[in-house]
């Protein structure tokens, strides 16, 4: 099998967690950011559905343009390159180097796909941003975690105490339809917690996504996303994946 085949668009939107939704809709219509470069099925930075400064005063627009445009750039740039660093040790039958390609692969790709869920978990609020969910997305939370205000309390607390970089996960499990809150480290996607787990909203908790605002108040930039969250996506892919 070719690394082309490998690396469809189909392969890295199930990767991505996003499943039916977002092939349904398109890797454009979820940011995901996918193309064709240099032969390869290469990843690419998607615009973000709102301006810079719309999530202020949640989060800055200096530190939206700098995650934006260099941080996940970055990861975009280091995934592609490794893919085609992976493709010419595959063609060549270099094993070391396909094995020793897969932590930037991981790091990289992760990044990407976490990132490209994240713009979208993100809403002005003039647009709806920090309106809470209602349907059938609403009744599973209260069923789950007793509350919305619960959710966020556990995602807040969980998000706080993470050490290092990572993630805090709103998950749908497919198989059971359960919520449940998680946490990855670095740039781990959701999905290494097993292919069922579906991300409904992610919180970036690295440094690089609050502290340019917030300094080392973790807290404090957890407790004020939620302005912003866009409650509506989370519950699209919610009744796609349980429906
Ligand atoms: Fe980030």
């Amino acid at each position: 099998m070719s690394l082309r085949t490998l690396f469809t668009k189909k392969a890295l939107t199930r990767a991505s967690g996003l499943g039916p939704l977002a092939a349904a809709a398109g890797d454009r219509g979820l940011g995901l950011g996918l193309g064709q470069a240099r032969g390869l099925t290469a990843a690419s930075l998607p615009d973000l559905p709102y301006d810079y400064g719309a999530l202020e005063p949640a989060i800055s627009g200096e530190i939206m343009r700098l995650h934006h445009q260099r941080h996940h750039q970055a990861y975009v740039t280091n995934y592609n390159n490794a893919l085609e660093q992976l493709e010419a040790a595959v063609a060549k039958g270099d094993a070391p180097a396909v094995v020793r390609l897969q932590g930037a692969i991981k790091f990289n790709g992760g990044g990407h796909i976490n990132h490209s869920i994240f713009w979208n978990n993100l809403k002005p609020v003039k647009e709806g941003g920090g309106e809470p969910p209602h349907s059938a997305l609403g009744w599973a939370i209260d069923t789950d975690f007793g509350s919305l205000e619960a959710l966020v309390q556990k995602m807040n607390a969980e998000g706080a105490a993470l050490q290092g970089s990572g993630w805090v996960w709103l998950a749908l499990d497919k198989g059971s339809k359960k919520l449940s809150v998680e946490t990855t480290a670095n740039q781990d996607p959701l999905v290494t917690k097993g292919l069922h787990m579906v991300p409904l909203l992610g919180i970036d908790v690295w440094e690089h996504a609050y502290y340019l605002q917030y300094k080392n108040v973790r807290p404090d930039y957890l407790k004020n996303i939620w302005d912003v969250i866009n409650w509506k996506y989370a519950s699209e892919v919610y009744e796609k994946e349980t429906a």
